[in-house]
């Protein structure tokens, strides 16, 4: 595959609509893009990453509009939603009209939706003319790229550099197919969302129960580096190891944390430790996204 690096969205655009892969930028991590209406673009985004096809992807929009369009149906709290956060790190799980491939949502009815906040995403799908389905720029199981840089090379066609992620964990992911359900917290604290919707139920993690959604996988990013997430007093291990405590290796608050988690990880993962230490961060509603996040990497 022939690999370009740029900050030209015509370029970009002209990619995704000859059915090829834009890696690009959002606010919460870099996406793998793909024409959503083109199954055989899509199918693309599954070989490159190495995905399992029973794991369904995100459709990017420009509008809400565009959102009405994909949806079967509409529920006004998505329209609450969307009109509070997009564009913004909230995907939305609604209906599917038959427009959308069944690939990209893995067989499903419903569709994740999500209108993303960087500037460049936004010019990318109005300039393509479509709707892209795209999931995190990173081979299935590994980090999450919050930089153009961290994009592996191979991934994709075209690789379109907006900088780094500023939000820097993936988007908050809510089904609104039946009561509302959460499936994957993000940086919005779910009190603020149930203000605005009323009460959300929370998904168990995945593979912890028969509760599980479809697509969720409990397979995820782990560091070569045994990671421990500590409690105020516990230690680490023997050895050379790095820590991660709030207010001093990594900030004190959960927005700032998130942003620069990803590129932490990445980092320390390199440096051939024994343990990377995290001090665990408090178990409420702001930090819900990053805490998650750290579960998974300590497996
Ligand atoms: O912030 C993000 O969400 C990033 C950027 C690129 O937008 N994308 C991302 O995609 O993280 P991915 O594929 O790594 O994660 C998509 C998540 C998965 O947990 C998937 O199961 C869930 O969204 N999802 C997507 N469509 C779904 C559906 N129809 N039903 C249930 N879950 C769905
Ligand atoms: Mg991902």
């Amino acid at each position: 595959m022939s690999f370009v690096k740029g900050v030209s969205v015509a370029e970009a655009a002209a990619v995704i609509r000859a059915g090829r892969l834009v890696a690009f930028p959002t606010e919460t991590v870099y996406g793998l893009g793909a024409n959503a209406l083109d199954g055989a673009a899509v199918e693309r985004i599954f070989a490159a990453k190495g995905r399992p096809r029973t794991s369904p992807l995100i459709v990017h929009v420009d509008s809400v509009e565009m959102a009405h369009d994909l949806a079967a149906r509409w529920p006004d709290a998505a329209e609450t939603l969307a009109r509070r956060y997009w564009p913004g790190p909230l995907t939305l799980v609604v209906p599917k009209r038959a427009v959308i491939p069944d690939i990209v949502t893995a067989g499903l009815a419903t569709v994740g939706l999500r209108m993303p906040a960087h500037p460049l995403a936004l010019e990318l799908i109005r300039a393509a003319g479509v709707p892209i389905a795209a999931p995190s720029a990173n081979r299935f199981s590994e980090l999450s790229p919050t930089t153009a840089g961290h994009v592996p090379e191979s991934l994709a066609d075209y690789v379109l550099d907006g900088g780094p992620a500023r939000v820097g964990i993936e988007s908050t992911v809510l089904s609104l197919v039946d009561a509302p359900l959460l499936l994957r917290p993000g940086v919005i604290p779910l009190p603020e969302m149930e203000a605005l919707i009323g009460p959300i139920a929370v998904a168990a993690a995945p593979g912890t129960g028969p509760h599980e959604s479809p697509g969720m996988h409990a397979r995820h990013y782990r560091p070569a580096t045994p990671l421990f997430l500590l409690l105020p007093g516990e230690r680490p291990p023997l050895g050379k190891g790095a820590w991660m405590r709030m207010g001093r290796e990594m900030p004190e608050n959960a927005l700032d944390y998130a942003a620069v988690l990803y590129e932490t990880l990445h980092r320390l993962d390199a440096q051939g430790l024994d343990w990377i230490a995290v001090e665990r961060p408090p178990d409420t509603p702001e930090w819900a996204g990053v805490l998650d996040r750290l579960r998974r990497a300590a497996g």
